[in-house]
């Protein structure tokens, strides 16, 4: 059975509860499936693919789930990758979260020597409360209201996310490597 790794960032743990629900539905897919909190010490390299998601914060990544992608660059350009980031920005301006993932990842991941095999990406509404700010900056976004607090997240379009992606996985991992056609071809 293959094996895949849900690995995630989190400050107030909405976006583990994404991946949670996102390795729910790859498990009933009938894969071995581990969602874990995104740290170095994880091996990468026992998986057959990777799902790594982080929330937004001030249009970046979270460190955790950003280094373990950098820091095994050399070792996972074989191993499908989906990439999944969360954030507020959808709720007020719809598609502009799309846009930071995108800038983020080109600017952190796309290096000239090493190619990811990125073959899903998606991003989802997060969870967001202003209690959750220091005292000042509640105070600034009570007045200003730049972000809309509350739980914006849409367990159907992640689960559907989490379905399509487990189909879009088998066919990877079914198809064979681009070495072993050639060699077939001989
Ligand atoms: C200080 C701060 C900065 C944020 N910056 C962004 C941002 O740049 N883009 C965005 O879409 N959402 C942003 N958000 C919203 C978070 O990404 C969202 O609340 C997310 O669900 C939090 O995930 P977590 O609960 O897993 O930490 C920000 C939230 C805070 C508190």
């Amino acid at each position: 059975m293959a094996r895949i790794l849900v690995a995630y960032g989190t400050k107030h743990g909405s976006t583990a509860e994404i991946a949670a629900r996102i390795g729910e539905r790859l498990s009933a897919a009938g894969f071995d499936t581990d969602v874990l909190h995104a740290n170095l010490g994880i091996e990468v390299t026992k998986y057959d693919a990777l799902v790594i998601g982080s929330p937004m914060y001030a249009a970046r990544w979270l460190p955790e789930p950003a280094l373990l992608l950098i820091a095994n660059r050399e070792r996972i350009t074989n191993i499908p990758i989906a990439l999944f980031s969360v954030g507020m920005i959808d709720v007020k301006h719809p598609g502009k979260l799309r846009e930071e993932h995108d800038a983020w990842v080109e600017k952190a991941f796309n290096q000239e020597d090493v190619q990811l095999s990125v073959v899903s990406t998606a991003t989802f509404k997060g969870a967001y409360s202003r209690r959750n700010l220091p005292f000042y900056l509640r105070i600034i976004d009570a007045i200003l209201r730049v972000t809309p607090n509350g739980d914006y997240r849409q367990w159907d379009e992640i689960e559907s996310w989490g379905d399509e992606l487990a189909s879009t996985l088998r066919s990877e991992l079914e198809a064979p490597a681009s070495d072993e056609l050639e060699q077939t071809s001989c």
